[in-house]
């Protein structure tokens, strides 16, 4: 990487780092840290003080110091994700691994940029052989079957806190909707998504614990795939399993693995994204119930507006090259700027207009590795937001505004609490799906054990505890 011209962001007082302090915006070179307090207070001022300093191509230092290029122009983010063969998805082609500015074994990043065998990670023929498995195995479900599941569990989230009259929906609902469908999908019963949340939330904070969490998700699904050669079924392991592609233990274990992350994390953001719109934005709402709107161009403008993953890792440049101004090394690592893409001069002159029956943002990326479970993602948003409002369509703020607060990272920001009041109604008569979340013991991250026992031959995984866990839960919620 070339060194960086000392960052002009310097020159703003609030940016300022006080000599030596790791919590600092700025690190070695005046280069501004894309973690820590600044980024994670207002990460979309960040990006434009970046695009007024470096223009759509940024220098800036990841955990630990770590160096990258931060693209912020739509054309530019578009030219570096459609561009395989200059800018490949392979980590191992970064000159980190080799020059000691990484500890592989300690990072925090290691989760988001390590390499895996997954079609993320892949380029070409191998990506396609890889990718190809993971489409077959979404495209077995047709949006009217996901459709019925989605309406299912919405309606079984409502049912346990409709009566109280409140509830917090990002703890309640859009954290565990995704989830819940996406579990299903992927072939494991209902009970396992609370802990899955927790671990998959962690990994994506790239907290010290998100190592250990990493290695939860891998155990459980470990333990998903040695019960689906037992027992397969009609659900995305077993077909990954069956594919032509030839898939081993080890690729289909990281692709289960992919397509849980990749799918929750962002499917919960758009949906907290969305209703936090509809319960403090009276324009947004008055859009919805007048029909100047439809919910699915609801979710589109919120697409745009705040990306459920803000930032994408990576693409590693494959030799020397120029973009938007900078000159890329061999081996640089670059990161995908959505969120600033999204609202790049560019192509949106006045962010304030609204763009909703335009499907051009970068949310979910572009090229060869355009997010495949976009259609699955937006018809859980639409459909889990559709049925909260149906039953609940006096739904308001519980707080004021100021009171509602974001958790974030390098990658994405996610509101940490969205109370919400209505009027007490009586549950439609849907059972709650979920059992009781087990916090993680708060030093050591998820405790990695496997979620639930290994099914005895012939029997069904995990029906065993459903009566006592849909008991508990149901009384603990009642009590709340
Ligand atoms: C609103 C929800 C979603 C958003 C915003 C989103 C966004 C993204 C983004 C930005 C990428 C990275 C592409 C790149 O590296 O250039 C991606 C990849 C991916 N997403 Fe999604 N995603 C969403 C939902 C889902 C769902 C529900 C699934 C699965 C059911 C899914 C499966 C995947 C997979 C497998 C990849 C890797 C594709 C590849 O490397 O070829 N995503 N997604």
């Amino acid at each position: 990487m070339t060194v960086p011209p000392a960052d002009r962001t310097t020159a703003d007082p609030g940016l300022t780092p006080p000599q030596g302090c790791p919590h600092a915006a700025t690190g070695v070179g005046g280069v501004t840290r894309l973690h820590g307090p600044a980024a994670e207070t207002d990460p979309m001022g960040l990006y434009e003080k970046l695009r007024a300093a470096h223009g759509p191509v940024a220098p800036v230092l990841l955990d630990g110091d770590v160096r990258a290029w931060l693209v912020l122009g739509y054309h530019e983010n578009r030219d570096v994700a459609s561009r395989s063969t200059q800018f490949s998805r392979d980590p191992r082609t970064w000159h980190g691994w080799n020059s000691g500015e990484i500890d592989a074994t300690t990072s925090p990043l290691v989760p988001m940029i390590g390499w895996r065998p997954d079609c993320v990670c892949a380029d070409g023929e191998e990506h396609q052989r890889l990718r190809g498995a993971v489409t077959a195995g979404l495209n077995q479900f047709d949006q009217r079957g996901i459709r019925r599941h989605i309406t299912r569990f919405a309606h079984q989230l409502v049912d346990g806190f409709c009566e109280r009259g409140n509830a917090e929906l990002v703890g309640q609902f859009t954290e565990h909707l995704p989830m819940l469908v996406l579990t299903h999908l992927l072939g494991m019963p209902d009970e396992y998504g609370p802990k899955l949340v927790h671990a998959a939330r962690d990994l994506f904070k790239g907290t010290e614990t998100s190592l250990a969490s990493n290695a939860y998700v891998l155990e459980t699904l470990e333990q998903l795939v040695t019960t689906k050669r037992a027992l397969p079924g009609q659900d995305v392991a077993s077909v990954l399993m069956a594919h032509p592609a030839g898939l081993t233990d080890e690729e289909v274990q990281h692709h289960l693995r992919l397509i849980l992350l990749a799918g929750y994390e962002t499917t919960a953001n758009l949906m907290s994204n969305v209703l936090r719109m509809v319960v403090t934005d009276p324009r947004f709402r008055g859009s919805l119930a007048g029909g100047q709107m439809t919910l699915p161009e609801a979710v589109e403008q919120v697409l745009w507006d705040e990306p459920p993953l803000m930032v994408c890792p990576g693409r590693w440049a494959t030799g020397d090259t120029s973009l938007g101004g900078q000159e890329i090394k061999a081996g640089d690592m670059l990161l995908l700027g959505l969120a600033a893409g999204n609202v790049d001069q560019a192509v949106r002159p006045d962010p304030s207009t609204r763009v909703h029956h335009n499907r051009a943002h970068l949310s979910f990326s572009a090229g060869a590795h355009e997010c495949p479970g976009q259609d699955i993602g937006r018809v859980i948003a639409d459909t889990g937001i559709d049925i909260l409002l149906t039953r609940l369509p006096d739904i308001s703020l519980a707080v004021p505004e100021e009171e509602l607060s974001w958790r974030s990272s390098t990658w994405s920001r996610h509101l940490t609490a969205l109370p919400v009041r209505f009027a007490p109604r009586a549950p439609a008569g849907h059972d709650v799906p979920a059992p009781l979340p087990a916090p993680p013991p708060p030093s050591s991250g998820v405790q990695i054990a496997p979620p639930w026992p290994l099914p005895e031959p012939g029997s069904t995984p995990g029906a065993g505890n459903r009566t006592t866990w849909r008991a508990r839960l149901r009384r603990l919620l009642r009590r709340g």
